[in-house]
């Protein structure tokens, strides 16, 4: 699917994993936008986007008091993290008297909810091991959706086993400037940056290194209206559907699980609905930090509609006057170890 941005921005955005932008121009890095836009850049590179993937060698939830095993009682087998080379971290799996070994080279997820590794198993293939830290557990344990089948065999214990397209897509999500191409991100691809949002910018710091307009070349997804710009962050917060698509919000509606995906339930809001593309993520969200860094920016955001002296057209809460989201967007435990904010905005009643 494609969403034509502003001319001025001369690039169209493209909502697909791996590939995200239609023009193919150079990227320049974020340590090179970083050297003008110094604040942005020392915010954005401590959040959890920039650290949803990073090496998993390099990440202590999964390095520290290794070796530690772990049995699984239904297949019978033992999963064991033995230790830490350069590579990566070795995951061994024990079943009857079969053994089978995979290196787990990349750690996906900052940590603010869990920190799954992925590597290659003996002989190349991709597994998504069946182990991740919990950051509700603060310990290791059985990845999600694990559980719902059983292994027959020590390879199969290891975990899920990736296709070429599955790997491509995780690292697609996971990454900045990504050639799928190689299939194994390399070190400055790790982790969501600035140029994942903006673009491939080094005309735009090479034009403003000359003092020439540098706007001409570098996208602003502020300048993204409503649905458009929930598309966008969608790409990898979830696809919303189009507002004629009743089926599809029907089934939204109907699907707990779709908590995780905040762009399909916030268009099922009536604040995004009867605003007429003024909702947009960015109403509620500085995307350069994470959410607990925030403070009091979403009431404040809830109350510049839902204010008597500024509007007329948002009905006034006659329960609560702060802490809006604690009732409105509560949270819900959508996966076995983890909560997720429903931004379908709403009064939640019972059923
Ligand atoms: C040599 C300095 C320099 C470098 C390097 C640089 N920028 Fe900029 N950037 C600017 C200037 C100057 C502006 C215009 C500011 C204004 O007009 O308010 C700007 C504006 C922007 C804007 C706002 C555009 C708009 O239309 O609102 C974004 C987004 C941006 N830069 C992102 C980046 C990214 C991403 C990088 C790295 C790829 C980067 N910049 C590198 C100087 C730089
Ligand atoms: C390239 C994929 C991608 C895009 C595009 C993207 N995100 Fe994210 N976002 C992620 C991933 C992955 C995480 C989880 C980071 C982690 O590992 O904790 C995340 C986490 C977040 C969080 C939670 C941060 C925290 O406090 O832990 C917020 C808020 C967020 N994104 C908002 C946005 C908004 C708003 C946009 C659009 C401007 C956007 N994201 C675009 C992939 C993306
Ligand atoms: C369409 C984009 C997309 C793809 C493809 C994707 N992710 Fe993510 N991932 C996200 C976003 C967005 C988040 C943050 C919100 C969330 O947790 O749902 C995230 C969060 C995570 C987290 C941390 C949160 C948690 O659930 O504990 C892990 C681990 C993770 N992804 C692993 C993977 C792996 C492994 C793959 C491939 C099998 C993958 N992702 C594919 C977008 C994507
Ligand atoms: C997850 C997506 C995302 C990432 C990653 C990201 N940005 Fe942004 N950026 C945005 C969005 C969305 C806006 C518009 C914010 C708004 O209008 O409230 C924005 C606005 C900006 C602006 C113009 C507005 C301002 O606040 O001055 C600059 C400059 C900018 N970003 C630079 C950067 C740089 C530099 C990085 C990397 C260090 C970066 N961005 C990383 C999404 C992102
Ligand atoms: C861009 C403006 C805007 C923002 C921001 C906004 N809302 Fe709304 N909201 C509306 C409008 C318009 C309606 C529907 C008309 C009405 O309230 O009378 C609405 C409806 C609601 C309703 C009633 C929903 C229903 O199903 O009847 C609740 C509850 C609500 N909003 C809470 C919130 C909370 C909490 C926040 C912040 C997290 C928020 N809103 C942010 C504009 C907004
Ligand atoms: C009306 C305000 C509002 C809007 C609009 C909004 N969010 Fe949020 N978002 C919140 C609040 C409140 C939280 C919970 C913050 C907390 O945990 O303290 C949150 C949390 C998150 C998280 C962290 C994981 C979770 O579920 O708790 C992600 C990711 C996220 N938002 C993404 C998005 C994306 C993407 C969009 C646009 C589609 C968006 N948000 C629009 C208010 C908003
Ligand atoms: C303690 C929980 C709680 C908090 C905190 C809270 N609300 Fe509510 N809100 C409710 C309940 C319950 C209702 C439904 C009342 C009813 O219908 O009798 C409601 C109703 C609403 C409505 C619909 C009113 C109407 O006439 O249709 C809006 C809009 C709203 N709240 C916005 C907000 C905003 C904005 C905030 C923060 C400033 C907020 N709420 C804080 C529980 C809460």
């Amino acid at each position: 699917m494609l969403v034509y941005v502003p001319a001025s921005a001369c690039q169209a955005y493209l909502t697909d994993p791996i590939r995200f932008w239609r023009h193919e121009s150079a990227y320049a890095g974020s340590e090179a936008c970083g050297s003008c836009h110094s604040e942005i850049y020392e915010r954005q590179f401590g959040s959890n986007h920039a650290a949803s993937l990073r090496p998993a060698s390099e990440v202590s939830q999964l390095t520290g008091g290794l070796p530690l095993a772990r049995r699984d009682r239904a297949s019978e087998s033992t999963l064991t993290l033995a230790g830490v080379t350069p590579d990566g971290i070795r995951l061994r799996a024990e079943m009857e008297s079969q053994t089978s070994e995979a290196m787990l080279r990349w750690a996906f997820g900052s940590g603010v909810k869990g920190i799954t590794p992925v590597g290659q198993a003996a002989g190349g293939s991709w597994v998504e091991s069946r182990l991740t830290w919990y950051e509700s557990l603060q310990s290791i344990a059985f990845t999600t959706g694990a559980s719902q089948y059983d292994p027959t065999n020590a390879k199969e214990s290891l975990g899920r086993t990736l296709t070429r397209k599955e790997v491509a897509e995780c690292f697609g999500c996971h990454t900045t400037g990504y050639d799928p191409e190689r299939l194994a991100p390399a070190r400055g691809e790790m982790g969501i940056h600035c140029e994942r949002c903006h673009g491939p910018g080094l005309e735009h710091a090479q034009a403003a290194a000359q003092g020439r307009p540098p706007k001409s070349a570098i996208f602003n997804p502020g300048s993204l209206k409503g649905f458009p710009q929930v598309q966008m962050c969608g790409a990898c917060h979830g696809r919303p559907p189009q507002d004629n698509d009743f089926d599809a919000l029907r089934l939204l509606e109907q699907t707990p699980h779709s908590v995780r995906f905040p762009s399909q339930r916030i268009v099922l809001s009536r604040c995004f609905n009867e605003t007429f593309g003024e909702l947009a993520c960015t109403s509620c969200h500085d995307p350069h930090v994470d959410v607990a860094d925030e403070g009091d920016r979403f009431d404040e955001a809830c109350l510049s509609c839902h204010d008597r002296k500024t509007r007329q057209h948002a009905a006034i809460c006659p329960v609560g006057s702060a802490d809006c989201s604690s009732c409105h967007m509560p949270k819900e435990r959508v996966m076995r170890h983890s909560m997720f904010s429903d931004h379908w905005i709403r009064v939640v009643r019972p059923n």
